[in-house]
C-alpha cells in the first residue's frame, strides 16, 4: 500500500505525511530530500548545477541515503548525517535548478521505486510520475501568504520575503507539480495541521484496499 501526498512548496507536505504514516503505522518518505542531498553534493563538489553530466557521476560515486525514520527523515553521506545543512535558503534556490534536471529526476525516481511498501511518500509527483499505481492519493495546497506565515514561524525571515521566494519557487517547480487526475486536492489554508490529516484519513478506507 502507497499513499502519495503531493503539493506546492510549505503547503505542510512533511508534517501531513508523517503524521498519516503515524497514524497508519507505516514509514513515510521525504522525496524532496533527495533533491536536497543531491544538490548538496553538487554544491559541495563546486559544480555548476546546471551540468546534470556532473551531478550525475558525483552521485553515482558517492553514497547518498535516505534514512525514513518515523520522527523526520535522514539524509546519510559518506557515513554523515547532513539532514541539517538541507534547508538553508541557498539550498532552496539550489535545488529548485537540480531537481528540473531530468537525470537527477531519474536518479532520484529510481532511489525511490527500490524501497520497500507500505509508506507514505510526499514530493511534487509521487501520485503522476513515481507511484501512479498509488491506490490514494492527495494534493495540498495553500494560499502564497498562507504559506509565508507558516513558515516564518519556523525561520528569521520576513513575511513578504518569504512569500516572493515561495511564488518564484512555484514558478519554478511547475513543471514537475501538479495534481493526479485522480488525487483529492485539499486546500490546507482553513485547517490546521491535524485537520489535514483527519481529512486524508477519512478519504482513506474507501481508497485503500485492506490486502
Ligand atoms: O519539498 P521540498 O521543498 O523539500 O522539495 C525541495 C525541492 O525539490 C523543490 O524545489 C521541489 C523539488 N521536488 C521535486 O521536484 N519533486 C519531488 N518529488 C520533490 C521535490
Amino acid at each position: 500500500m502507497i499513499v502519495t501526498i503531493d503539493g506546492v512548496a510549505a503547503s505542510g507536505k512533511s508534517s501531513v505525511a508523517s503524521g498519516v504514516a503515524r497514524a497508519l503505522q507505516v514509514p513515510y518518505i521525504s522525496s524532496g530530500l533527495l533533491y536536497r542531498g543531491a544538490t548538496l553534493l553538487g554544491l559541495q563538489a563546486g559544480l555548476d548545477l546546471h551540468d546534470a553530466r556532473a551531478l550525475l557521476v558525483t552521485l553515482q560515486a558517492q553514497p547518498l541515503r535516505l534514512e525514513p525514520l518515523a520522527e523526520g527523515n535522514r539524509v546519510w553521506h559518506a557515513e554523515q548525517d547532513v539532514t541539517e545543512q538541507l534547508h538553508s535558503t541557498r539550498m532552496d534556490r539550489g535545488v529548485s535548478v537540480v531537481a528540473a534536471l531530468p537525470e537527477v529526476r531519474a536518479w532520484v525516481d529510481a532511489q525511490l521505486r527500490a524501497l520497500e511498501a507500505p509508506f507514505v511518500a510526499e514530493g511534487r509527483d509521487m501520485g503522476t510520475n513515481v507511484f501512479p499505481q498509488a491506490p490514494a492519493k492527495f494534493y495540498l495546497t495553500a494560499s502564497p501568504r498562507i504559506r509565508a506565515e507558516r513558515r516564518a514561524r519556523e525561520r528569521p525571515e520576513d513575511v513578504p520575503a518569504i512569500e516572493a521566494a515561495l511564488i518564484l519557487r512555484d514558478q519554478l517547480d511547475a513543471a514537475q507539480s501538479a495534481p493526479a487526475t485522480d488525487a483529492v486536492v485539499i486546500d490546507t489554508g482553513p485547517l490546521t495541521l491535524e485537520g489535514v490529516i483527519e481529512a486524508i484519513l477519512a478519504h482513506l478506507p474507501a481508497r485503500v484496499p485492506s490486502a
